[in-house]
């Protein structure tokens, strides 16, 4: 079996893990019992970029019981549990259709190193890719994007990088490309579709759809009411704190945490402080994100104010540079900084790093103190500025990840049973509310049902869906 992996003996581990996660994984475990024996995603070939957690590993062997074949990295170099990517990789029952998957990722991978794993991620046998991407963030999509791009005569690959990622992806492609010069086209022509966990992967993909060069169909799981009201939302809920406590050890109670950005993730975050007796300041761009916070009771102010008050800041905007370092300059002695948007650039880390009065002193592993020798203060930075929740801690528990995988799941089944022209698709109410009903029994919830008078008088089908199009939730 193929497969890089920090240690492979922690397996044992992974597996009592995976066993206790699928426990909380309703969602998942139904799918299992109800397509197990016919199979939908036989003969899939599935690549997937996504955080290698214990409760990926579910998805993962989710996936695997409906008959996929698999290869998987994670989107993220800090995320992985080794644990669970030893797990899977050893698999359930070797030399069976339960056996290893393999996993191309480990917790502290290199930039380079990540770029290579994701391209290992899609090299099926005998020189075949996917015919379906499981992705989170687009980077196995931007890849897939850059690759066939190139192939077809484009140039980015030989202009200036801007950083190292961007030279790391340069490199993989011209690397791959000189290997092999018809990958990514062959890759195009097998794949059905892809589909996206997260708001900024969505946010990648809708600009390539504006712009006529989105190349194979994709599912926005995102935005599902199941996904991104609940993982984004009570899923950042449960994991922040988590985070910042296991990384600092800091009273929460009586401070004050700013959060940047009031969508899904903020809305989360600020209730997660506020549970903690924090007192929250929220900024905001967009002035109904603002009133929602406002109305909740949240103090919404301009960051030039919330600088000097602040002790936590957590960016959750999927922006850029939010926190930059003349920000950081203004920030109170010891304040901490983290981020739980998608990637490290809401933080302007770099310009830390280049800055020649700022020093770096490392705590722990993803704990950094920054001295500002002109100000003579310090800040903690957490998690080098990329996703706080899946760097210090765990990410989200598996309760929540059922939901947003159970999406998942039912998107691949779709991108492979129907056929679908290349541009973005959003999951059927149908689904969405399935996906919830999946959900329900495990909290010990029960809902009542309508009479067909009453469908009729509300404008509703007696078996849903139970909201028009327009409903926002
Ligand atoms: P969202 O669009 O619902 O919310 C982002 C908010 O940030 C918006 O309200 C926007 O107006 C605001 N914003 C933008 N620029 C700003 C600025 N300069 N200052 C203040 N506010 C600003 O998005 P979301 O679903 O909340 O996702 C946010 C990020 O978190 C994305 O990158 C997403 O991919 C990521 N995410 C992370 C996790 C995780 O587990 N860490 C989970 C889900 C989503
Ligand atoms: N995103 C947030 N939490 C996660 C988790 N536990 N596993 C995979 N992706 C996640």
């Amino acid at each position: 079996m193929e497969f890089e992996v920090k240690d492979i003996s922690l397996a044992e581990w992974g597996r009592k893990e995976i066993q206790l996660a699928e426990h909380e994984m309703p969602g998942l475990m139904s799918l299992r019992k109800r397509y197990g024996t016919t199979k939908p995603l036989k003969g899939a070939r599935i690549t997937g970029s996504l955080h290698m957690t214990v409760q990926t590993a579910v998805l993962i062997e989710t996936l695997q019981d409906l008959g996929a074949d698999i290869r998987w990295a994670s989107c993220n170099i800090y995320s992985t549990q080794d644990q669970a990517a030893a797990a899977v990789a050893k698999g359930r029952e070797e030399g069976t259709s339960r056996g290893g998957v393999p996993v191309f990722a480990w917790s502290g991978e290199t930039i380079e190193e990540y770029w290579d794993l994701l391209y290992k991620a899609f090299c099926f046998y005998e020189g075949k890719g996917p015919n379906l991407i499981v992705d989170d963030g687009g980077d196995a999509t931007l890849l897939l994007h850059r690759g066939y791009e190139l192939e077809h005569g484009d140039n980015w690959v030989y202009l200036e990088s801007k950083n190292e990622e961007e030279r790391c992806i340069r490199n993989v492609l011209k690397k791959i490309h000189a290997e092999d010069a018809g990958f990514w086209t062959r890759v195009v022509e097998s794949l059905r579709g892809i589909s996206e966990e997260t708001t900024t992967g969505v946010l990648r993909l809708r600009l390539r759809e504006e712009q006529n060069t989105l190349l194979v169909p994709a599912i926005n799981v995102n935005d599902s009411v199941t996904k991104s009201k609940f993982d984004n939302l009570y899923g950042c809920r449960e994991s922040i704190v988590d985070a910042i406590r296991r990384a600092t050890d800091i009273t929460l109670s009586g401070k004050t945490a700013v959060v940047c950005g009031y969508g899904n993730v903020g809305k989360g975050v600020a209730q997660a402080f506020r549970g903690c007796y924090t007192r929250v300041l929220v900024t905001e761009i967009d002035p109904i994100c603002a009133l929602q916070a406002a109305m909740e009771g949240y103090e919404v102010c301009k960051m030039e104010k919330a600088l000097s008050i602040g002790d936590i800041f957590v960016t959750t905007t999927g922006n850029y540079h939010v926190i930059n370092e003349q920000h950081m300059r203004q920030m109170r002695n010891q304040a901490i900084v983290c981020n739980i948007g998608h990637f490290d650039n809401e933080i302007d880390i770099a310009s830390l790093e280049r800055a020649s009065d700022i020093t770096k002193q490392n705590i722990k592993p993803l704990v950094d103190l920054y001295s500002f020798e002109t100000e003579g203060h310090s800040i903690l930075l957490l998690a080098g500025g990329r996703l706080v929740n899946l760097g210090c801690a765990t990410g989200h528990p598996s309760f929540i990840m059922s939901i947003s995988f159970t999406n998942q799941v039912l998107a691949q089944m779709t991108l492979w049973q129907e056929t679908h022209k290349p541009q973005m698709y959003l999951l059927d109410k149908r689904i969405d509310e399935e996906v919830a009903t999946l959900h329900l029994a495990a909290l010990g919830a029960e809902i009542d049902s309508i009479t067909s008078e009453q469908g009729e008088y509300i404008a509703v089908n007696v078996a849903g869906p139970f909201k028009h199009e327009q409903y926002r939730y």
